[in-house]
């Protein structure tokens, strides 16, 4: 196993520009980006090549679908100041680094991945028989790898692109990294860590490498991610050597599952566009009650008279979402003595969505009327990312051996 060094804390994660986002985007995805941006260096794109995989047949709508996209992230709270945002096509690297991936990943990787059948099941007034579909993990992979994140915060559903994203890494560095002489350097870089330390990381490559010592390895590592006096090619020369394996240009990612998992809408399944259940972010409030009073209850209570049960109603899995524990019990006891009535046991999460949603629809109407500004952050997330794309492909090809110079 090759190591993820724990400094990596960069976190990276995309988006399909899939048209108006709505809650379960927001508590599902955003929120978590939001939170991780002020602990993490996080870089956020639009992926607008993955949305042609699928959408190759209406590939004009996809610019107007990112950009309304980066305006609902940027209302929602995603911040320019703490994340880079950026389009994925922007960065053209991706795709060269997609393409040296695809020279070493097996084709039964990609046909294992579970979203390719189910998805061609899926949308099958679609043809998803592509070279570009197949490939959509790789390109996924790529996004990650090319930035050498540490952490992907990703929904369930694509805990199996990172797991890829993983083996393609190890193939890769397994592949690549054994540069000649890669022992005589490492054990060169040792040296320069100072006698102390270079004692110390001997040691407890020894204890992990002979006995399995786990412990030994995470204090090495440790001891790696701490040094000074090192360039970031002798780092990766050490974490590798560690291992035993060769020098890790690529290292692997772990997935971040999102707290919330699952969003729900206003039917009780799942929040999603297919399934006509949503609230849009930007929905005006007067559509966004109506929707509200209007969502399915307990059909047990037929009358207002009649008790209800709380886990047979959708109403009772948004109380779960927006309120507290006062509110819930309210709800819990009124519901089932038919104390309140159901317009009634609405009426805090109404209330709870409309204010949520105010101050987004609100900063949605100034990105709007501003579109200069929306293109400059992007613009200058695009600059940001292709610097480290273009540093990691420098690596890479090298690595390869692909440096004509
Ligand atoms: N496949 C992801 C989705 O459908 C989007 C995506 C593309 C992505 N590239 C990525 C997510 C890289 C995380 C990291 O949601
Ligand atoms: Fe659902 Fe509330 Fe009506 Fe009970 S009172 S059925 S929880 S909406």
């Amino acid at each position: 196993m090759s190591s993820v060094p724990s400094q990596n804390q960069r976190v990276v994660s995309g988006m399909r520009p899939t048209g108006a986002l709505h809650l379960g985007h927001y508590h599902g995805v955003l929120k978590n980006w939001i939170e991780l941006q002020h602990s993490h260096e996080c870089f956020f794109f639009v992926a607008d090549w993955h949305a042609l995989t699928t959408h190759y047949e209406e590939s004009a709508g996809i610019s107007d679908s990112v950009w309304e996209m980066v305006i609902d992230w940027l209302s929602a709270g995603v911040s320019p100041g703490a994340a880079k945002l950026f389009i994925q096509s922007r960065v053209p690297e991706h795709a060269e680094l997609h393409l040296l991936l695809s020279m070493i990943t097996p084709l039964g990787w990609l046909e294992r991945v579970p979203s390719y059948k189910d998805q061609q099941e899926k949308l099958k007034e679609r043809d998803l028989a592509t070279y570009g579909f197949l490939g959509y993990p790789l390109l996924q992979s790529a996004d990650i790898l090319i930035y050498k994140a540490g952490h992907v915060p990703v929904g369930e559903d694509q805990v199996a692109h990172v797991e890829l994203t993983r083996e393609v890494a190890r193939r890769f560095n397994h592949l690549y990294g054994r540069e000649p002489g890669f022992e005589a350097k490492a054990e060169n870089a040792i040296t320069k860590m100072g006698k102390k330390n270079a004692k110390l990381y001997r040691e407890l490559r020894k204890n992990y490498q002979e006995k399995g010592d786990i412990q030994s390895l995470d204090v090495a590592r440790a001891l790696l991610e701490s040094q000074q006096n090192i360039s970031v090619g002798d780092r990766e020369r050490l974490f590798g050597y560690l291992e035993g394996s060769g020098k890790i240009i690529l290292p692997e990612p772990q997935a971040l599952l999102t707290k919330i998992a699952k969003m729900p809408g206003l039917d009780g399944q799942k929040m999603s566009k297919s399934y006509g259940n949503t609230i849009g972010l930007r929905e005006d409030a007067e559509s966004v009650e109506k929707k509200l009073r209007t969502m399915p209850t307990d059909p047990a209570r037929v009358r207002r008279t009649d008790p209800g049960d709380p886990e047979k109603c959708p109403v009772w899995e948004l109380h779960q979402v927006y309120s507290g524990d006062d509110t819930r019990s309210w709800v819990q006891q009124g519901c089932r003595s038919a104390d309140i009535g159901c317009i009634e046991c609405k009426q805090p999460i109404i209330d709870a969505v409309l204010a949520e949603l105010k101050p987004i629809r609100e900063r949605a109407e100034e990105y709007t009327n501003d579109p200069a500004a929306v293109r400059n952050i992007i613009a200058e997330g695009n600059e940001a990312a292709r610097d480290i794309a273009r540093d990691t492909m420098d690596d890479v090809r090298k690595a390869v051996g692909l440096l004509y110079r």
